[in-house]
């Protein structure tokens, strides 16, 4: 028989005594009856429950029907009866022994025969595997890595790069600067690199010629994102110095680079263009992998080149004898060695290379977009 709340005729402590053992006997019934958590939920609410609860019907049946002079007397013996039956629930849920037999071995079962919890371990992001692909060409050319930091000095992104003092890239529309720089000279301040090509002077103080290194990186310029666009991006930098080093070098080694990456039948197309830190100074382009330099697919035009059939993939020259100036004493005399340089966006040939239409794609992080490249 459930347990109700007598309606009480003696309010005197010893007759609450016996009262409150009888509905303390009760309740220690109950709860070693519970057996899993629906049912605990059960015991609790007919115990608890504002409306109704056994406990709401002492606070009426004991504590508000004592005539007056039992009143405090009542008070705190229903409180302290309030308090065990509160903890005496509250237990009743958290030991798994008062859950009956039968729920003990329903929530303790183990099926051996269920396949594991498979933890994913994650792979390569494509910018940085397409980034490991483009450093292992190099690799198997002799090419050693190297890396340097992502904050860096005005000296190293410009100065030693020999960009002139107001030049156009030094601006704050371009480059994003570390805040509160103004009070170190110039060439000490602060800013996020926007190119990888700091790395080649801080090589070039570290290690004597002949050197041939690849520098990957992540770079940072103040362009607004947009589907060709981030703010934050990645670069591979290469440098070559040594003796005798001439365009010819360049020219041959980035077609063979190409030719590794995209597949034999690419073409590379060298156009003149301008870096205060190379001299001469070119953009190299690739025909398009996409359409084989035709320019269509099938009867329409191709996106990735724009039906131009080429494909600017990046920038490059002979390093500028005013740059070895900066590392002379290390050995770059501009009048024993010569260099070339280059340097590609990453993000760019990972985009062309997955066929994806929006580089914020990469950086944000969505698993169901990144899984695709696992
Ligand atoms: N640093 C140049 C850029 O970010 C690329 C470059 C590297 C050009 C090396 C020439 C030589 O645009």
């Amino acid at each position: 028989m459930a347990y109700t709340v007598p309606k009480l005729k003696d309010f005197s402590a010893a007759a609450l005594e016996k009262a409150a053992a009888k509905l303390l006997a009760a309740l220690e019934q109950e709860t070693a009856a519970v057996s899993n958590e629906s049912a605990w939920k059960d015991l609790r609410d007919r115990w608890m429950a504002r409306k109704n609860g056994v406990l709401t019907q002492v606070n009426d049946l004991w504590l508000k029907a004592a005539p007056k002079d039992a009143k405090r007397d009542v008070g705190q013996q229903v409180n302290e009866l309030k308090k065990r039956v509160e903890q005496a629930i509250e237990a009743a849920q958290q030991d798994p022994k008062n859950a009956g037999s039968s729920s003990r071995l329903e929530t303790d079962r183990l099926d051996i025969t269920l396949p594991g919890i498979q933890r994913p371990i994650g792979a390569e992001h494509p910018v940085v595997k397409t980034m490991n692909e483009i450093v292992s060409v190099f690799r198997n050319l002799g090419y050693s890595v190297q890396e340097g930091p992502v904050i860096e000095t005005d000296y190293y992104n410009f100065e030693a790069l020999n960009f002139p003092p107001n030049h156009p890239a030094r601006d704050a529309q371009d480059t994003l600067f570390i805040a509160n720089q103004e009070s170190k000279p110039q060439p000490e301040r602060l800013l996020l690199r926007t190119h990888t090509s700091p790395v080649q002077i801080r090589t070039m103080e570290k290690i004597k010629p002949p050197i041939r290194i690849v520098i990957p990186g992540k770079v940072h310029r103040n362009d607004p994102p947009d589907a060709s666009h981030s703010p934050m991006f990645h670069q591979i930098e290469g440098l070559a110095v040594d003796t005798n080093i001439t365009f010819g070098d360049l020219k041959g080694t980035l077609d063979h680079a190409m030719k590794a990456l995209f597949g034999s039948s690419v073409k590379t197309h060298f156009r003149p263009s301008f870096f205060p830190f190379t001299e001469p100074s070119a953009e190299m382009m690739v025909s398009c992998f996409i359409c084989g330099g035709s320019g269509k697919r099938g009867s329409q035009p191709c996106r990735p080149c724009k039906s131009t059939g080429w494909i600017e993939i990046l920038g490059c020259g002979m390093v500028d004898p005013n740059v070895f100036e900066f590392v002379k004493d290390n050995g770059y005399d501009p009048r024993k060695v010569s260099g070339f340089a280059f340097g590609m966006g990453a993000d760019r040939v990972a985009l062309l290379k997955y066929g994806v239409d929006d580089i914020q794609l990469f950086f944000q992080g969505d698993v169901r977009f990144l899984r695709q490249f696992a």
